[in-house]
């Protein structure tokens, strides 16, 4: 009988033991496949420079593997049944049809350091991703916030009217505050481009592995050199990536909030178009923010990502452990989400219709206080008195608002420094490269 693991030996693992162990890992290897394939061929080549493969030896596996990547990318590539992972899926194909050249690749190697390769390729990617997403929501929201630049909105404290706010600032406000979000990203980006390779089962080899030039093929920045901490890097480059991840995906949450609130008919300030509403079954007039309550719990459940993360590794011994496997059922799922709600939110700015005349309803008329207040006190009166004049109109109901906003200093509804904002964001991006 033909052997199924990497690790067989003259015993076959009993079935449950195989299922309880494996579990959904294969299906969720398979987004790894082409970076696998990656590692192998940067591996190969190092084993070919130090003598562990001939240069015949070389070609003919590089060939091979290049033909996987091609099934791969075809979407053709499939785990077998009863092989364990994609690791063992590229290891057999190359040994079914090469025989024992096949069967030198895994030198130096294990599938510790493989899978550590692996997702470090993938994290680098999928943080690329999900800048690039970020990249088109920032675009989306500062045109929003240059066009309505002058429309003014209510701006709350304790929910209660406060001061008048602007359309641009509101839009504004989210950009810049992605901003901060991508330096953590970037901080996620910079953990994860760094080579694991040759670290193997975590303690490195006896075989004197180029290191240097597997981080050069593979296109790290660096790599990690302790061999203990290239292996402690599993769990920590999730984790990092998650961290991020709770960032934007706090920042979106909090922006699909206040559509939900803004497109209330007590507010009124922002609508859609009807076929971006959804309806009741019950009350035929309902137009309801649906894909932003869906967005925000979305939101809301990725940041319990990074604790799931953090439980999950939580005092783990040292060196590789089976646990680690279930981070590729966190994480994975983790991204593809974030990706899709930046690119639906990204999608319904396109579409959103703004209330240019809010503030014409009489009940914003206290929003203006604060205005008539400073106007007061620029002309000589001292800011207390002024507070108290206006305090005192309000009060007895005399209260009749200039309706005049002038705000000059940066970030003010008057100036409100997008070109600035957009200089930190393309600064930011730079680290994506
Ligand atoms: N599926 C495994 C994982 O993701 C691959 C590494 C297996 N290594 C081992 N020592 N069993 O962790």
């Amino acid at each position: 009988m033909k052997p199924s693991k990497l690790w067989s030996k003259d015993f076959e693992p009993d079935r449950m033991i195989e299922q309880f162990t494996v579990g959904n890992d294969r299906e969720l290897d398979l987004r790894l496949a082409r970076y696998d394939v990656q590692g192998s061929l940067a591996h190969i080549k190092m084993l070919e420079s130090i003598g562990l493969l001939t240069a015949d030896e070389l070609d003919v596996l590089t060939k091979e593997l290049e033909r996987i990547a091609e099934v791969i990318e075809s979407g053709g590539f499939e785990i077998a049944p009863g092989i364990e992972d994609v690791h063992s899926q590229v290891e057999f194909m190359l040994t079914e049809r090469l025989g024992d050249i096949g069967k030198k690749i895994h030198s130096g190697r294990s599938r510790n350091d493989q899978v550590l390769v692996d997702l470090k390729l993938f994290m680098r990617d999928e943080l690329k991703t999900i800048a690039a997403a970020v990249g088109r929501l920032f675009d989306s929201l500062q045109t929003l916030s240059d066009r309505y630049r002058d429309v003014l909105m209510p701006g709350y404290t304790h929910l209660q009217v406060a001061m008048p706010s602007s359309f641009g600032l509101w839009f504004g406000a989210y950009a810049e505050s992605l901003v901060d979000d991508m330096q953590i990203l970037s901080a996620a980006y910079r953990i994860a481009d760094q080579n694991p390779l040759g670290s193997a089962a975590g303690y490195g080899s006896s075989f004197p592995l180029n290191r240097e030039m597997t981080t050069r093929e593979l296109g790290f920045s660096t790599m990690h050199y302790n061999v203990v901490a290239a292996q402690m890097s599993r769990g920590k480059t999730e984790r990092a990536a998650s961290m991020a991840i709770n960032t934007i995906a706090s920042t979106l949450g909090h922006l699909a909030m206040d559509v939900c609130m803004f497109m209330c008919q007590n507010f009124g300030f922002v609508s859609f178009p009807d076929e971006f509403t959804t309806g009741s079954s019950i009350m035929p007039h309902k137009k309801n923010p649906d894909v932003f309550e869906i967005m925000r719990g979305k939101c809301n459940r990725l940041q319990s990502v990074s604790n799931e993360i953090a439980l999950l590794t939580a005092n783990l011994p040292l060196g590789y452990n089976r646990d680690l496997q279930l981070l590729k059922d966190i994480i994975f799922p983790a991204t593809t989400e974030l990706i899709e709600c930046l690119d639906m939110c990204t999608f319904m700015l396109g579409h959103i219709r703004v209330n240019e005349e809010i503030l014409s309803d009489p009940r914003y008329d206290y929003l203006f206080t604060v205005e008539d207040v400073n106007r007061l006190t620029l002309s000589g009166v001292p800011f207390r008195e002024a507070y108290r004049t206006v305090g005192m109109q309000v009060q007895h109901g005399e209260y009749t608002p200039t309706r005049i906003v002038e705000h000059v200093h940066e970030g003010s509804i008057g100036n409100l420094c997008n070109d600035r904002i957009r200089e930190k964001f393309s600064d930011v991006m730079k680290v994506f490269r």
